[in-house]
């Protein structure tokens, strides 16, 4: 059983995912199956997180660790906001702070499907934690690559693994290249990626879509049940000073890391000019997952654009209730996404509870 400091998850998430509460797990945004925790009787569902760490993918990855609900089958790395050279070895070190021995981190894709690397250091730092410094870690990843422990991880539970990715889709897709008869059997993806109003890479992409459009696509066309959690709401996140400080203000392992992140991201934002603070985009997808009810949620065929000079990445949504637009795609394949979600200021079910 792990530890149980006394900072609790309303705190860590009200710092992480700037302003967010969690509540218990409701079904609109719920699709991993239920089983019975066996240490507490509570419900767990079971997921895979595929991750860029990447500031938020970093708060977003101990909120997920922290969290009682989830068993986390294992975590993926794969290249985006820095060189897989330092996703990877940025995900072990949350597992180790997160004290998660539990959890396999596997290695991903060195870089896109197709493309050349686009990396996100002007957003992410260098190091890709926003300049702050841990030590090196000492956990390896597993032998298996990320698209291959995926593959085994889907079949071993078939209709029952929750994808959460929080990156650029190339390791997801590469698993069902790998794999035809893979995407059946995921119970669902929730994505921190796309949107619907424009990018925050190009006036057209998210930078996750951007990255590896095809593998986006891939998955969009995969028929897996998606969530999308996009820039539509994940803009309406940002990491505060008052933020940081709950974070800085708690005495445990996991808030101390989260707040060296979270202010070493602050000030390299400041420094740069930048307006605000940084968006918690992943943080949002994560909270989201563990509390639906914090999100608004719309139906839509989503469809990704790989070959525009100008617009690669763009994701297009096309609503059911469009009404008669002379071209649009076989609807009946609908993923779900999200736009307009309105934080949702409180936490019912879990404000108390402790880590
Ligand atoms: C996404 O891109 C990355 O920079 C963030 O980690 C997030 O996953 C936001 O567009
Ligand atoms: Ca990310």
């Amino acid at each position: 059983m792990k530890k149980r400091p006394e900072f609790t998850r309303r705190e860590f998430v009200t710092a992480s995912a700037a302003g967010l509460a969690l509540g218990s797990l409701s079904p609109a945004m719920q699709a991993g199956q239920e089983r019975s925790d066996k240490y507490s009787g509570r419900t767990q569902t079971r997921v895979m997180i595929d991750t860029d760490p990447g500031v938020d993918d970093a708060l977003a990855l101990l909120l997920a660790m922290q969290s009682p609900e989830l068993t986390i089958e294992a975590i993926t790395a794969v290249a985006g906001n820095v060189p897989l050279e330092l996703t990877l070895p940025n995900a072990l070190r949350m597992v180790e702070i997160a004290q998660r021995d539990d959890i396999p981190v596997a290695a991903g894709a060195k870089g896109p499907l197709l493309r050349r690397l686009v990396t996100a250091t002007y957003a992410h730092g260098e190091n890709g934690l926003g300049g702050a410094i841990f030590p090196e870690p000492k956990r390896k990843p597993v032998p298996e690559p990320a698209a291959e422990l995926i593959r085994q991880t889907v079949r071993k539970y078939p209709g029952e693994v929750t994808l959460i990715t929080i990156g650029p889709l190339t390791n997801i897709a590469a698993a069902l290249n790998s794999d035809p008869e893979l995407a059946p059997m995921v119970r669902s993806l929730v994505m921190m990626g796309g949107s619907l109003s424009g990018g925050n890479i190009t006036p057209a992409a998210e930078f996750n879509v951007y990255v590896d459009p095809e593998a986006a696509r891939i998955v969009f066309q995969s028929g897996i049940p998606v969530t999308m959690v996009g820039l539509d709401v994940t803009t309406k996140t940002s990491l505060t000073e008052e933020h940081v400080r709950v974070l800085e203000g708690a005495h445990t392992p996991v808030s101390q890391a989260a707040g060296t992140i979270a202010r070493n991201a602050l000030n390299h934002y400041r420094e740069r000019g930048f307006p605000g603070g940084p968006n918690m985009h992943d943080s949002l997808a994560v909270a989201g997952f563990l509390d639906p009810s914090i999100l608004q949620f719309q139906d839509y065929y989503v469809d990704v654009e790989t070959t525009g000079e100008l617009t690669a990445g763009e994701t297009l949504g096309y609503s059911p209730n469009t009404g008669d637009l002379r071209r649009k795609p076989g609807m009946e394949r609908m993923p779900r996404t999200c736009r307009f979600g309105e934080p949702h200021p409180r936490s019912p079910a879990l404000a108390h509870r402790q880590f």
